[in-house]
């Protein structure tokens, strides 16, 4: 069936701490692919979700420290969060708060569901729970001195209560031929890892936490003395709002945006979920990896997080996004620090973009001719979206890199400020302005108001001198 709807998801990120730039990567590039899919489908068919995760005990814990309850806390961190992502220009539909009160009554009804198919049953846990991941953990998964690889400051728990189990195992065979599926998960690097926890044996794991334990979850519709687990909660934050806009349906492609620490949700326990509860699953799990900063994990206990405001302040909100579209960890992880994003702004958009625009524009001004729009401004017939199709916003870049140097050289070979001959004059001169105005089509996806900038400069028959799109750095 053809699918011409797109609903396009970021992980929802805790609420224990406002987002650093490593979370803020993933709504970047989620961003950028809604954008691009507006562009390319139209508007009304791409859906774009984002928002926060707010119950389970990394969030109550975190409230506790704050003197706050649950509620003020979690409040005033998704408000904090949503400035941050506003800051980056971020084109969300939504943004979902598991506190929110249809996210909570849907969730009901989907454990609900699953209830009722005999999915779900009484049981009592015992073992290891790291509370940074809020998720079950068997030894195997440790550090050698006990601790969350991914969490190595928190004490790992080792809990002991009475819940509800899902039947997870029993979609083990569904869950393998789903990954099988072509393009199920991305890049196909990130396959064999969920194949292999397959074939290990998937164990059920509870979906419940007692209440006299954790309070700040959604109620279970079957066990007043029991909150649904986090993480069933809220991974149906992205059905939520699927059917609240009749886009979880079989007209819809979704698109699942997460980070590499996240894909076993994604791409095992989310679709059995559904399998169970009889409603359809995703179509692509897009896995990214990590970002450390100047070779460090970014975290609080290093007091190395560095906020998407920080960097806006002093790049802009088009270099930030330009910076991570181009070097962000699309496939692997990648270090980033202060001094790669000022080279990359320097020579890449300073010297390259910035540039380019700017002696077009100087030579088109004094020439005093005029340059009238071309009927032929399709970009969507050419190759240098293709890579799109695997959501590799950097290999695009770099395309669009290039036809940024053939008109540079386009340039320096004909010398435009030398040609006395004014058909000549004109004639190179459309091919280099044809060029830049493609080129800002190009670049709406990935730097909204730089393309902008550039349409409204160049889209006129008339061109004239503007100040810098991006002044040199020191
Ligand atoms: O996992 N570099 O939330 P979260 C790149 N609430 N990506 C990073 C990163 C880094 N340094 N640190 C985190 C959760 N991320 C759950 C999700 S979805 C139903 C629930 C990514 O706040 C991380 O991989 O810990 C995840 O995709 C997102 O940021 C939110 O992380
Ligand atoms: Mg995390």
């Amino acid at each position: 069936m053809e699918k011409k709807k797109i609903l396009i998801t970021t992980a929802i990120d805790y609420t224990n701490d406002v987002i650093h730039v490593g979370q803020a990567y993933e709504k970047i590039l989620a961003d950028c692919t809604a954008r691009y899919y507006r562009d390319v489908y139209g508007m009304s068919n791409v859906h774009f979700l984002t928002g926060t995760d707010e119950h389970g005990t990394t969030n109550e814990k975190a409230a506790a420290a704050r003197n706050l309850s649950p509620k003020q806390h979690v409040d005033d961190i998704s408000k904090r969060d949503r400035e941050q992502i506003d800051l980056l220009n971020i084109s969300y539909d939504r943004f979902i708060r598991t506190t929110d009160e249809d996210h909570i009554r849907i969730a009901r009804d989907v454990f609900q569901r699953s209830y009722d198919k005999g999915d779900i049953y009484k049981g009592e846990y015992e073992g290891l729970y790291c509370e940074g991941c809020e998720s079950y953990k068997t030894l195997t998964e440790l550090t050698e001195d006990g601790k969350c690889p991914n969490h190595p400051t928190r004490e790992i728990q080792k809990i002991t209560e009475e819940n509800y189990f899902f039947n997870w195992s029993k979609y083990s065979v569904f869950l393998k031929k789903m990954l099988n599926r072509d393009k199920f998960i991305l890049p196909e690097g990130r396959k064999n890892e969920m194949i292999s926890f397959i074939d290990n044996g998937i164990k059920d794991i509870p979906v419940t936490r007692p209440s006299y334990k954790l309070s700040w979850g959604i109620p279970s519709p079957i066990d007043p003395e029991q909150v649904l687990y986090v993480w069933f909660d809220a991974l149906i934050n992205y059905y939520t709002f699927g059917i609240q806009n009749n886009c979880w349906d079989e007209y819809t492609r979704i698109i699942h945006f997460v980070g590499k620490d996240i894909a076993r949700w994604h791409s095992l326990l989310w679709p059995a979920m559904l399998e169970s509860a009889g409603i359809r699953s995703p179509d692509i799990v897009y896995v990214h990896g990590f970002i450390t900063l100047n070779g460090d994990k970014i975290s609080k206990s290093r007091g190395n997080i560095i906020r998407p405001e920080d960097l806006v302040k002093q790049f802009g909100v088009d270099p930030v996004r330009y910076y991570f579209l181009k070097y962000g960890p699309i496939t692997e992880d990648v270090d980033i620090s202060l001094d790669s994003i000022k080279d990359v702004y320097n020579s890449e958009l300073a010297n390259g973009l910035g540039n380019l625009v700017s002696r077009i524009a100087k030579i088109a001004e004094k020439s005093n001719m005029l340059f009238p729009l071309s009927n032929d401004n399709n970009i969507y017939n050419l190759e240098w979206d293709k890579p799109m199709n695997d959501f590799r916003t950097d290999l695009v870049l770099s395309n669009i890199w290039s036809e940024i140097s053939v008109i540079d050289k386009h340039i320096n070979d004909n010398e435009p400020w030398k040609i006395k001959d004014t058909d000549l004059l004109h004639s190179v001169l459309s091919y280099e302005i044809e060029g830049v105005r493609k080129i800002s089509r190009m670049l709406r996806s990935f730097m909204p108001d730089t393309a902008e900038k550039i349409s409204i400069q160049f889209n006129q028959e008339r061109i004239t001198f503007r100040e810098a799109l991006f002044p040199r750095l020191q």
